[in-house]
């Protein structure tokens, strides 16, 4: 199974979500081979549940808390996603940890609080373009998982920082590194890969075969690049 992972960021209004999923619905996408997930902000979560319900399509949160319940304004918990018909969470994605100062340790605290409550985390990570130009890729990617090396069965997304937004992406063989990489470290992980993944490098990054999918930032905002990302992802 591949993972196909829609993170809008702070995109989309409550009514501009509901209509993106109300066609994707309606197209014949290859869910036996595909996983088919959006990532909508908070508010829209619930309301595009409703329109998704009875398919194969699921959601994930852009960011949880790592409490359950309690004074923490403006937060919200593992539980209350789930009660909203959340499935999973991305979890450490580069923006939380560069603007709003994640560290590894809260990171790994929101993995095990969603764990706990059942909500799937998808666990972020990737190396700035200055420890990528220095070839120090490998020691920040052990960095940042450190916490994780007793666990297993994970969903990571390697997210080159350089790679987001920008078009650029690593070659192919350093991809496929990073990706050994972390199988091998962390056992039955599954690794998405995600940056700048769009209609134009998607057949090339589908060559790969240790990608298990693709976390999809400004390309899975259309929702016809996105449908065509869904069905060559298949191939
Ligand atoms: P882009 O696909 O816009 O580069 O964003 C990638 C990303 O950050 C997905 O989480």
């Amino acid at each position: 199974m591949k993972y196909v992972v829609a993170n809008w960021k702070m995109n989309k209004t409550i009514s501009e979500g509901i209509e993106f999923v109300s066609m994707l619905k309606k197209e014949n996408l290859p869910d036996d081979i595909v996983k088919t997930i959006i990532a909508p902000s908070f508010i829209s979560i619930n309301p595009i549940f409703e329109i998704i319900k009875n398919t194969k399509i699921s959601l994930a949160s852009q960011n949880v808390f790592y409490e359950e319940e309690g004074p923490y304004t403006g937060e919200i918990s593992p539980l209350m996603l789930r009660s909203a018909g959340c499935e999973y969470a991305i979890i450490g994605h580069s923006e939380r940890r560069i603007l709003f100062n994640e560290s590894n340790e809260i990171i790994f605290k929101k993995y095990i609080s969603s764990k706990k409550n059942l909500l799937i985390p998808i666990i972020c990570f990737g190396e700035k373009y200055e420890e990528y130009k220095k070839g120090a890729t490998i020691s920040v990617i052990n960095d940042q998982l450190e916490l994780f090396n007793n666990e297993n069965n994970i969903i990571f997304a390697y997210e080159p920082v350089w790679s987001i937004g920008t078009g650029l992406i690593p070659k192919m063989n350093e991809i496929q590194n990073v990706i050994d990489y972390v199988k091998n470290k962390i056992k039955n992980s599954v690794v998405l890969y995600g940056g700048s993944v769009n209609l134009k490098n998607i057949e090339e990054l589908a060559k790969i075969e240790v990608i298990d999918g693709y976390l999809v930032g400004g390309a899975s905002l259309d929702l016809n690049n996105f449908k065509e990302i869904i069905i060559k992802s298949s191939c």
